[in-house]
Parts: structure tokens; sequence; C-alpha cells
């Protein structure tokens, strides 16, 4: 074969430019401030554009050191038996931290309560000091009731901590803590704490302060932080209706819809007037399959060059088992490593992240959107809404005429498919079991099925 592999098999660090040293993030608030929302967010964020990145629960630290929940005086300054146990529990945290940082992990997040200027400087000293990792605090500052009043109803349903206990009683159980919490809470203030880097969010994204910012990473974080935010909403997100090129099993390419392709185009429009979403927005991208599906909805349209389809290069507009005749060395590197694998001429799914990172930070911004693209596309977005790693974005299933409904819950997001009932090719092709460069044309070719895509 002519074409050199592309795959870059020995250098699996997908972001090395992004982190110089590797971060430790410390959350810091009340409880019911939504830290672990943010700290769940930020950890699933950063491992989708590469940055291998880990979260810390103190809480779940010191559930383990305490075996039952013991009720909210554990929380009392007073309590020296549980403040040394708590204490404990924050830097057995901070030591996996560390530890993970010193294993190939680029950042971890310590999602604890850390509301003291002693307990910020214990990790000063053990994360910066003594480990000489970056550290940058995150505080959530939040005095809005009805906020407040959300974060606690949710902490109500969720907390292990309550699990056993009445709803009611974990409701007044819980407001003593943060009362506990109050009395000796110091925010974070550029008098006493200036030379830490931080952002302070108050009442979840009406206000922001940035202080002493160090690197990229960190404003990558601020800028992410800045943009998301708690309002309900619902992402749909589905692939175009089943194209002339799908039929004859052919990738890439700018064809036009099939019969059945416009039978989905109409039917979305339906589901979308029966949803009743208000003020929904429709994105597609610039190749005519999409526009095409979004053509009988009744919503504003917006299409975005970022949500075309993954440029499959020197292998544009071939079936698999051309690729598989003209470039079998090619074909077999893809599948040797189908995040990494870039196409001669063309893109990698890791490159389809990086071009995504823009819509996802508007998608944050965004209430009601429905975004119909393509599939690899489709797969890049999932994983960010899944948490799935970049091993197995490649393969994640999302069928042609399937409606994947996104709906924010509690610290993840629930999702829904939802087919429409109309007939198209499947175009998944599993992750094969053969991917040596000298395989078999059929050992090739077994797991397609009978309209790849
Ligand atoms: C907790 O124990 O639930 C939180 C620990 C902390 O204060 O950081």
């Amino acid at each position: 074969m002519s074409y050199k592999s592309s795959v870059p098999l020995l250098n699996k660090a997908s972001c090395p430019h992004v982190v110089q040293a590797p971060t430790v993030i410390a959350m810091v608030g009340l409880p019911a401030r939504g830290k672990t929302y943010m700290a769940k967010k930020l950890t699933r964020y950063l491992n989708w554009i590469g940055i291998r990145t880990k979260a810390f629960n103190v809480g779940e630290y010191r559930r383990a050191a305490t075996v039952d929940y013991r009720g909210h005086d554990f929380f009392r300054a007073d309590n020296k038996e549980a403040t040394e146990i708590r204490t404990q529990c924050a830097m057995m945290a901070c030591e996996d931290a560390c530890r993970y940082l010193q294993n190939g992990g680029e950042v971890a997040v310590v999602d604890a309560t850390n509301t003291t200027r002693e307990r910020r400087r214990l990790l000063v000293d053990y994360i910066h000091v003594k480990n000489n990792h970056k550290l940058f605090f995150v505080e959530s500052v939040c005095e809005d009731p009805k906020i407040i009043e959300a974060n606690i109803l949710e902490v109500k349903i969720c907390s292990p901590d309550y699990l056993e206990m009445d709803k009611n009683k974990a409701v007044e159980d819980f407001l003593q803590r943060i009362n506990h919490y109050t009395l000796s809470y110091e925010q974070l203030d550029y008098n006493h704490e200036k030379d830490l880097s931080y952002i302070q969010i108050f009442n979840q994204g009406e206000r922001f302060l940035v202080n002493k910012l160090a690197g990229h990473l960190q404003s990558r974080v601020v800028y992410y932080l800045m943009n998301i935010h708690v309002l309900p909403r619902t992402i749909y997100l589905t692939r175009h209706g089943e194209s002339e090129m799908n039929l004859k099993g052919r990738i890439g390419g700018d064809s036009d819809l099939s019969e059945r392709g416009w039978e989905y185009a109409e039917a979305l429009a339906k589901f979308v007037e029966e949803e009743k979403i208000p003020n929904l927005k429709v994105w597609t991208s610039e190749m005519k399959r999409t526009v095409q599906t979004a053509q009988f909805i009744e919503a504003p349209k917006e299409p975005w060059k970022a949500l075309n389809e993954i440029n499959a290069g020197i292998c544009e507009g071939m079936t698999y088992e051309e690729i598989q005749q003209k470039h079998p060395e090619e074909f077999a590197h893809r599948d040797q490593d189908k995040f990494h694998y870039r196409y001669p001429s063309g893109e990698s799914y890791q490159d389809l992240v990086a071009r995504l990172e823009p819509v996802i930070l508007e998608l944050e911004r965004q209430e009601n959107v429905m975004v119909i693209c393509h599939q690899a596309v489709a797969r890049c977005l999932l994983a960010y809404f899944q948490d799935k790693s970049s091993d197995d974005l490649p393969y994640l299933k999302v069928p042609l005429h399937t409606v994947i409904k996104l709906t924010p819950v509690a610290y993840g997001c629930r999702i829904e498919f939802l087919s429409l009932n109309i007939q198209a090719v499947n175009t998944h092709r599993e992750r094969p079991k053969n991917v040596d460069v000298t395989r078999t044309t059929d050992d090739a070719l077994h797991t397609i099925p009978d309209h790849p895509c």
C-alpha cells in the first residue's frame, strides 16, 4: 500500500499541549450549592476533550470511614472527634488525587466543602508545596433561596446519607448540617488568599470572579464553567433520514434523502409538533441530508459546518468492501484504534471531538435544541452526555430514524431512544475481532450489516 498508516498507536495522550502540569481542582462552598453537580460535569467534559480526569468525593471517604451516617452533629465545629475524622478523610482524598496524578492522571477534582482558610491552607501545603501540582479552587457561592431549596430537594432524594431516613427528617437534618458549616464558612477572599488561583461563581452563573488564572487548562475550565447553566431543558439528537448513499452502503458524500428518509423528515416534524417544545431551535449540518430532514419542522433552523460528518478523506464515497480491497492496511489500522485513526486526507474521531467542542459549549448555553446530524458526529455528542470513553465512543449505537431525547436529571442525563418506526438500513459496524493487517477480506467484513455507513 502506498499510504502510510496514520494511527498514532504509541501516542495515546490526546491533549498533550493543554496540560503543562498536573492540576488539582478543589471545590469550595457550603452544602447544597451545586458543587458535586459542577465537579461531575467538569470531569465529564475534561475527559471528553481528552484530558484524563477523575473526581474524588470527600463525602464518600467520610461514609466509608463512619459506616452509618451519624446525623448533623457530626458536622459541628466543636465536635473534636468528628472534626478529626473529617480532616483525615479530606487528606485521604487529596492523597489519592495526587497518586492519581502521579500515575498518568492529568486533572483530579477534589469534591469537598473546603469552607475554611485553614482547610484550604492544608490543601495548598499538601498538593502544591509538597507534591508540586497546580491547584485551582472553584467556589460556588449561592444566596438565592430558590436555588438552595432546589439543591436541598435533590440531596433529599439522592444522598446516600439519607436513603433510610424519612424525607422530611432528612431535609431537617440537612438544614442543620448547613447551619454548622455556615458558622465557620470563610469565602475565598482576595484580602486573605490573593496568591490562590480560583473562580468564584455566584448564584450558579449570575456573576463570576476570577483570580490569578494560571495556564491554559485553568482558562478552559473557567470558560466551561461560565457557559453551563442549570435551567430545565431537553436536547433532542437525531441523525438525518436515510440517504441515497446509505442505501448503496457508501460512506460520506452529500446525497439526498431516500424515499424512506423523506418519510422520516415528515414524521420528525410531526414528533416535534406533538412534543410541544417551547422555543425549540433546530441545528443541522451544512449537508443536504440533514437540511432536508429538518425541512418540515416549524422552528428556527441553523446550519453548522462543525456538525458535518467525519471526513473520510481518500475513502469518501466508498463502501467498506471497497476500502478493504483498495486500502486493507488502512482499514485494519482503523479497526485497531478507531478513535485515534485519521483517514488519509481526512479526519479521526479525535479530530471530530475537537471540531465539536464549540457545539457542546453552545449547547450548554442553550435551552431546548434539536440537533440533526450524522452517525460519527452523533456518537461524539452522545459520548459527552453519556460519559463514554474514547475507546467506546466510535462504537456507540445511533440507529437511523430514531430520536435520542436527553433530559438533565440530578447529576447526569436521562437518555431515551425513541424510534419513529420507519424502516431504514442498519449502518452500524461492530468492533471486529480480527484487526490484523494480514486478515482476510471475510474477516474484515463479516461484522458489517447489510448497508454500512
Ligand atoms: C461530607 O462529609 O459529606 C463532606 C465533607 C466536606 O466537608 O468536605
